[in-house]
């Protein structure tokens, strides 16, 4: 019997036997003659020996006879895209030291979270020490873990890595012609299944059930309150309110409040516990040196100007509630006259009017005009001549 496997390897002979019928057949003959095609005897019968029909194969074949079945290089089969990434950095030497860093670094991580393992057993809970030594513990050590681990991977991505930038094509996003004729013959064929056009009592009762449901969210708007009408465009101060020191609700004099550089809140006399009026009429007042302020002698806001008519003594009011989304801009950096808004850190310029100087807000905090009243303390003289916070959509 000849060997059927040009290789020579009797494992695969064998199984190149259980896989064509047996190691003898009927006939009485190899049956790796039948399954080799390069062979040209005859069989017993007399017939010439023809390229054999493929068989049923049962099983796993064997490693060596997988390997026969995979496709030649060079002749068979999908060849392999050429390589898109360089196969190592540029400056080998560089990415030796880095890959000793990272190295380092992965270490340290791997230390540190034993540490951060270890911490929890040893830092126990129980008190108020306990807890803080634990958590600082278990934080420190999970913290230099993370970064470690952070930094280890930014060193190895930049330094190890070849440098290479690739561009990915994007197919396009439209659905092809047949596509969408086939999504169109799905719609008209559900269409027509469904009776919804044969049927026309079906169709209208179906709108008519559904009409006041799309109605229904329009009528819950109602629930969220009445309609603010002018209410946004006033606040509840006006001409004699006295303006008196948040917190004590005492009123105060100029002479009070004499130091350059300070400032302080106000609220209006009468309003100092109404939450809702204060949303609004939350004021700060502030002094400053003769000549820091620029100034307008109009009686009407001027962009980046101070009206002079609505100061006492070289003190300016303004809102305190920021235009941007309204929280209490009250935070005030003497030396540079800025008020900011710790929220998104919008920055006015008290000296010019409050103009924006910086952040999201667009518009300058509103000044509020004041005086003083008969008994010298410190009034309004007016509402703010202009919606106070935040844009709204009457108000952009
Ligand atoms: S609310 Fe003041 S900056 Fe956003």
């Amino acid at each position: 019997m000849s060997n059927s496997n040009p290789s020579g390897d009797s494992g695969d002979t064998a199984w190149q036997e259980y896989l064509t019928g047996g190691s003898r057949g009927a006939h009485g003959q190899s049956a790796g003659h039948q399954a080799d095609p390069s062979a040209s005897a005859s069989t017993s019968s007399g017939e010439p020996e023809g390229p054999s029909a493929p068989r049923r194969v049962i099983g796993t074949p064997s490693p060596a006879t997988s390997r026969t079945m995979l496709p030649q290089a060079g002749h068979h089969g999908p060849q392999r895209p050429p390589r898109e990434l360089p196969p190592g950095p540029e400056d080998p030497i560089k990415a030796k030291k880095a890959e000793r860093i990272v190295a380092t670094l992965f270490i340290l991580a791997f230390l540190a979270g034993l540490g951060f393992i270890a911490s929890y057993e040893i830092f126990g809970a129980g008190s108020l020490t306990k807890v803080l030594r634990s958590n600082l513990a278990l934080g420190g050590t999970l913290s230099l873990s993370l970064l470690a681990l952070a930094a280890g991977a930014t060193i190895w991505v930049r330094n190890v890595m070849p440098t290479v930038e690739l561009t990915e094509q994007r197919h396009l996003l439209a659905s092809d012609p047949k596509d969408k004729e086939e999504f169109k013959e799905t719609w008209e064929e559900g269409t027509d299944a469904s009776q919804f056009v044969k049927r026309p009592i079906l169709r209208r009762t179906l709108i008519a059930a559904t009409i006041p449901l799309g109605v229904a969210p329009i009528i819950l708007l109602r629930d969220t309150g009445p309609l603010p009408g002018k209410s946004l465009e006033h606040t509840v101060w006006r001409n004699g309110l006295r303006l008196l020191v948040y917190g004590t609700n005492r009123p105060i004099t100029p002479a009070e409040f004499a130091s350059p550089g300070s400032i302080i809140s106000v609220v209006p006399e009468g309003f100092q516990n109404d939450d809702d009026a204060l949303a609004k009429a939350a004021t700060v007042i502030i002094k400053f040196r003769p000549g820091q302020m620029v100034f307008t002698t109009e009686n009407h806001p001027v962009p980046n100007k101070v009206v002079e008519n609505w100061t006492v003594e070289n003190i300016v009011a303004y809102s305190k509630i920021c235009t941007h989304v309204g929280c209490p801009a009250a935070l005030y950096e003497q030396t540079t006259h800025h008020i900011l808004c710790p929220c998104h850190q919008s920055t006015f310029d008290a000296a010019q009017g409050a103009r924006v100087l910086f952040g999201p807000a667009t518009r300058p905090l509103p000044q509020l005009p004041i005086g003083v009243d008969s008994q010298g303390f410190l009034i309004a003289t007016g509402d703010f001549p202009v919606p106070v916070g935040p844009s709204y959509w009457e108000r952009s």
